[in-house]
């Protein structure tokens, strides 16, 4: 039974929401940490205080990848990110060495129920691999293990955790904000996280903060508010709405989540006179080689409450939602923290800056859905609902958030408002190209010696990025072979196309996209094979599963890139995964499909010869067993093999329909 305190927990959720069963997520993470999972009768227990059946809770709850409704885990879930960027990084050899370690295989309990190890996909930790992400079962609390490079610190991990204070902090393992750098003229976004305290409100105040919301909405400082009382003065607005619409326009502010969308343009679509309108801002940072969103929330919260704040009022919403991945805990615990300051300082609540204007911000954490990084899809759940995209148009921005209209905006680019605001359109403008204007915040990760974001002017080259920020590649890698510059969904660049800048056009015509500028490098000595294989294996796992070509046709790819891993792969397999891929772009609800196969197809056109030549060492006999999960370890004796789990079991997901 949940207790009373889990009862009155899930009633105040609700109530934080215009339509109660948005809080049908945040009441299943309330639920599992009171059971330790959620078997039926928990299932059932939330759906009467949502006036639903169990049946439909557990439709939800199905979906999402962090609801245990299964069986029931350890006291600690290790879970292993062995995405392509990790993989790159070591995650087969931590994976290894946990499971030496605790002496259980993937996807097994201690004897003492101490520990369950398991894998997940990206976890926006892609520069700072190998890691682990560990919850806590009773509490639900969880924390990211990074850097875990040694047997050693995977040991000292551990040991942590063993000792019972493994949770005291939800911080990141080792504490404080992993690399970062960039241009001193052009450092904006990360300019205050390496402060003490950088995401306390008054840290954040003594930068200047909030001082270019009080400026655009007419909001007096308190030394002028006691002036302009005395001298019976009416405060002054510097800026309408429609006029910082106009400077985001002017600017062009291009959306960072991936699609590069102007946001002004995007803003001025909300259809006049209809009211309430919403923010959603979409923190669901989930596309492998992505991770500045989550440095922003967690040690600038307040850069992004005061984007937010003067996007609500440019947008007259009085409503935000700020949808974090499940897994940013710690960044939800920072964003939560930063709203209680502001609110109690009278920056957000029911009057904003002494302004008489309204404003409540929700943090929502997502479960584990890929998916749910497309805006419809958010939205969908959001509502409480599967992540399912809808179709466009109707767009958000006319009908988005319950029927109304919604901007759904990136972390980074309502991060960019204040200090647009605060300089105007043409200062953003001296940097960058025309059509991609200003500064952006670039992750690099894969086989370079300093992964990590740089704050950047578009137009920088890749060769750049990757050898006067990045410091080159990293020894093992033995020169550089592929490069995905914006995010694993992007298509692959080659060696010879280092000197494309990273503007939209250029690497357009270059035959990728810019995408969330999340770049990938990968070395010579890897397989592009393996690398086919282990994104393919990313989007089967991802599909939400509504429309059949994603949720079929990836699982084929899979399957058949597999079998040329092995060293089975038949002589029309090409030909076959090209023909699947061409069933699958652009015949999906949302661009999930493209997502799905630009890396394939992208792989194939550029590195065709090594497929081909797996496929014609297809009569050799496999020496070694290959295990989807992670790389056999390179080290190991020559006939070592691992034991075969079933691939259901060892990802630990239903099994694939094949
Ligand atoms: Fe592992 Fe991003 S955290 S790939």
């Amino acid at each position: 039974m949940l207790s009373d305190k889990a009862i009155t927990e899930i009633r105040a959720l609700q109530a934080r929401y215009p339509v109660p069963r948005s809080a049908l997520g945040p009441a299943l993470y309330v639920a599992q940490a009171e059971y330790g999972w959620l078997p039926p009768a928990a299932l059932a227990e939330v759906g009467a205080l949502f006036g639903l059946d169990a049946a439909e809770v557990g439709e939800f709850a199905s979906f999402y990848h962090m609801y245990n409704v299964h069986r029931e885990p350890g006291d600690i879930t290790i879970e292993v990110c062995d995405n392509v960027p990790c993989m790159l990084r070591g995650a087969g050899k931590l994976t290894r060495g946990l499971e030496e370690q605790l002496g259980i295989p993937f996807g097994q309990t201690t004897p003492d129920g101490k520990f369950t190890l398991g894998h997940v996909e990206c976890l926006g930790a892609c520069a700072t691999a190998p890691m682990f992400m560990a919850t806590e079962k009773k509490t639900g609390r969880i924390r990211y293990f990074e850097e875990l490079e040694t047997p050693e610190k995977i040991a000292e991990a551990l040991a942590l955790l063993a000792s019972g204070h493994g949770f005291d902090s939800t911080e990141r393992w080792p504490a404080g904000p992993f690399r970062h750098g960039g241009r001193p003229d052009t450092n904006f976004l990360l300019a205050n996280i390496d402060k003490p305290d950088s995401h306390r409100l008054a840290t954040y105040l003594a930068a200047g903060g909030y001082q270019t919301a009080r400026a655009v909405m007419g909001a007096p400082s308190e030394k002028e508010e006691e002036k302009r009382k005395k001298e019976d003065l009416p405060s002054s607005i510097f800026l309408l709405p429609s006029g910082v619409i106009d400077v985001m326009k002017a600017a062009n502010v291009r959306g960072r989540g991936g699609a590069g969308f102007s946001a002004g343009v995007k803003w001025s679509f909300i259809p006049a006179g209809v009211y309430p309108r919403y923010l959603v801002v979409n923190a669901d940072e989930s596309e492998p080689g992505t991770f500045k969103d989550r440095l922003i929330m967690e040690y600038d919260p307040h850069q992004l409450l005061e984007g937010i704040l003067l996007t609500c009022y440019a947008i007259e919403a009085e409503h935000a939602f700020i949808y974090v991945r499940g897994e940013y805990y710690f960044a939800a615990e920072r964003l939560e923290g930063a709203i209680a300051e502001a609110e109690a300082a009278g920056i957000l609540g029911n009057n904003v800056l002494g302004t008489g204007k309204r404003l409540k911000v929700v943090v929502h954490r997502g479960a584990g859905a890929y998916e749910c990084g497309e805006e419809t899809a958010q939205l969908t759940s959001l509502e409480g609902y599967r992540g399912h995209p809808r179709l466009k148009p109707p767009f958000p921005a006319v009908s988005g958030l319950y029927g109304k209209p919604t901007i759904v905006n990136n972390v980074e680019t309502i991060a960019n408002v204040p200090h647009v605001l605060a300089h105007g359109a043409d200062w953003y403008r001296q940097w960058g190209t025309p059509n991609s204007t200003g500064f952006r915040i670039y992750g690099i990760s894969g086989q370079v010696k300093k992964p990590g974001l740089y704050e950047l002017p578009h137009g920088v080259t890749l060769r750049e990025l990757i050898y006067d920020w990045a410091g080159g590649l990293t020894e093992d890698a033995e020169g550089l072979k592929a490069v995905i510059p914006g995010g694993l969904s992007m298509q692959l660049l080659d060696e010879s196309q280092l000197d494309v800048p990273m503007d939209f056009d250029s690497i357009g015509q270059a035959g990728s996209s810019l995408g969330a500028a999340a770049v990938i490098v990968i070395g010579k000595n890897q397989s592009m094979v393996e690398i086919a294989r282990r994104t393919i294996a990313f989007y089967r796992e991802e599909s939400c599963g509504k429309c059949t070509p994603c949720r079929e046709g990836t699982g084929w790819l899979e399957h058949i890139l597999e079998r040329v891993e092995r060293g089975e792969g038949r002589t029309d397999d090409i030909a076959l995964m090209l023909y699947i891929a061409d069933m699958i772009a652009g015949k999906s609800f949302c661009p999930f499909s493209y997502a799905a196969v630009w890396g394939l197809q992208s792989n194939l056109a550029r590195f065709r010869p090594e497929f081909e030549s797996a496929i014609a060492a297809a009569a050799a006999p496999p020496v070694i067993p290959i295990r989807p999960i992670y790389r056999p370890d390179p080290g190991a004796p020559s006939g070592v093999t691992e034991p075969a789990l079933p691939l259901e079991e060892q990802y630990n997901v239903p099994p694939v329909k094949r």
